[in-house]
């Protein structure tokens, strides 16, 4: 009988492993520590190049992807669950295809801006455009800071906004219509949205209501005050974005790349032969919601009845079955296109223990499982826990 090397693998005794470029095919996997913590790999590590385009809450570890793509995918990768785009970015600085799926509009976008291929050039040549005119338009509304003309946002961007953030972020979103790289220029309006909001600097991912004075701030222990202005952001983000475009663009191979939206128990893929994934957790995230202001701004669709296991769903016995069966019909939807021998990698929370011998159910085959041991989380989250690290097999 196989023994797995579950629990072997949250053993401190070994140093954790750093080599990544170093793993192969041939690589004994069961044999790495996966338990880093912030000295063994530094959050600007984990949030290299494009992998920080924009803030995610739910988001892996790239190097985790980085490892198993190394050991196991020969041409073509799938995530049916690809949020940010990790898996996708890893994939194609690895020299292979990708295809992405995403219920989430804003999500799609993100990992599709991310994995684009870019003329550097040209790039920059527009984005040196942009910000001319922005600057120059936005010296005007700043004179008038407490004028409105906002007065055709929505009631959720006219409550969470400063009327002169709200007023620069219109303005950069006008000034963007139609270029070439509008998706991208987007993606650095929504992260300035971001950081704008009328949001408590503790509370950035998940706020409860508007700031509207000074406030005693956990993050920063002193009293701070709500945030007036999205000028600096979008300026500060637009460079930090051309610096990691360009980054990432000396990395990427000249592979195929498919970010499909929709819901991934339906959805038609192309054939790969390898799955990385991390699947949403049961009860614990509204992934358009977290995005709010993304889908206020930008005016995208959105299709929260079609995540699976949501926060407002809740966690109960009967939320708990739904998500189960959700979960098996996405990887049953993706083992049609998965070749044969094909490995499916799905990086988890599994506190219910919903994922004990979901392989059977999908078809596969359990070929390991490691629990590791998260001791910090991407960002200022320090949260501890265990993700398990399962691996199937068609
Ligand atoms: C844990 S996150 C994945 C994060 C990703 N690994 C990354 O690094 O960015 C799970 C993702 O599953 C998506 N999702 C939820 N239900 C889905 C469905 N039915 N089809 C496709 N994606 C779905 C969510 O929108 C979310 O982006």
């Amino acid at each position: 009988m196989k023994t797995f090397s579950s629990l072997a693998n949250p053993e401190y005794e070994t140093q954790p492993f750093t080599d990544f470029s170093r793993v192969t095919p041939r690589t004994d996997i069961s044999k790495l520590n996966f338990n880093w913590r912030e000295n063994d790999l530094r959050e600007r590590d984990r949030t290299k190049h494009v992998h920080r385009l924009h803030p995610y809450l739910g988001k892996f570890i790239p190097q985790l992807v980085e490892i198993f793509l190394r050991k196991f995918a020969k041409r073509a990768v799938c995530d049916p669950f690809s949020g940010s785009g990790t898996t996708i970015v890893e994939a194609t600085t690895l020299g292979l295809d990708a295809v992405g799926v995403d219920v989430s509009t804003f999500n799609c976008l993100l990992a599709k801006v991310k994995t684009d291929k870019y003329d550097v050039h040209a790039l920059e040549v527009e984005a040196q455009k942009v910000l001319s005119a922005f600057d120059l338009a936005a010296e005007g509304l700043f004179a008038d800071a407490h004028g409105n003309g906002s007065k055709q946002a929505s009631e959720y961007l006219r409550l969470w906004y400063h009327p002169l953030s709200l007023r620069e972020l219109l303005l950069f979103r006008k000034i963007i219509g139609g270029l070439r790289y509008e998706d991208l220029f987007k993606v650095v309006l929504c992260r300035a949205a971001r950081s704008a909001r009328l949001a408590p600097h503790h509370e950035l991912d998940n706020p409860d209501e508007p700031v509207l004075g000074p406030y005693a701030c956990r993050k920063h222990f002193r009293t701070c005050r709500p945030t007036v202005g999205a000028a600096k952001f979008v300026r500060r983000y637009l460079l930090d974005t051309l610096e990691r475009v360009r980054a990432y663009a000396e990395l990427r191979r000249d592979v195929h790349v498919c970010i499909k939206h929709g819901d991934a128990r339906q959805i038609e893929l192309p054939a790969f032969d390898t799955i990385v994934t991390s699947p949403p957790y049961v009860g614990l995230i509204d992934y358009h919601e977290q995005h709010r202001y993304a889908y206020e701004l930008l005016g995208l669709p959105r299709n929260d009845d079609w995540e699976i296991g949501p926060a407002k769903g809740g966690a109960s016995l009967n939320a708990k079955e739904r998500y189960r069966a959700g979960i098996i019909e996405v990887f049953r939807n993706c083992a049609e296109s998965l070749a044969k021998g094909g490995n499916v990698v799905v990086v988890v929370g599994d506190r219910h223990d919903l994922y004990r011998d979901m392989h059977k159910d999908c078809g596969f085959k359990l070929m390991d499982r490691f629990e590791r041991h998260v001791n910090r989380r991407t960002g200022r989250r320090n949260s501890d826990f265990f993700e398990s690290i399962l691996v199937w097999r068609r």
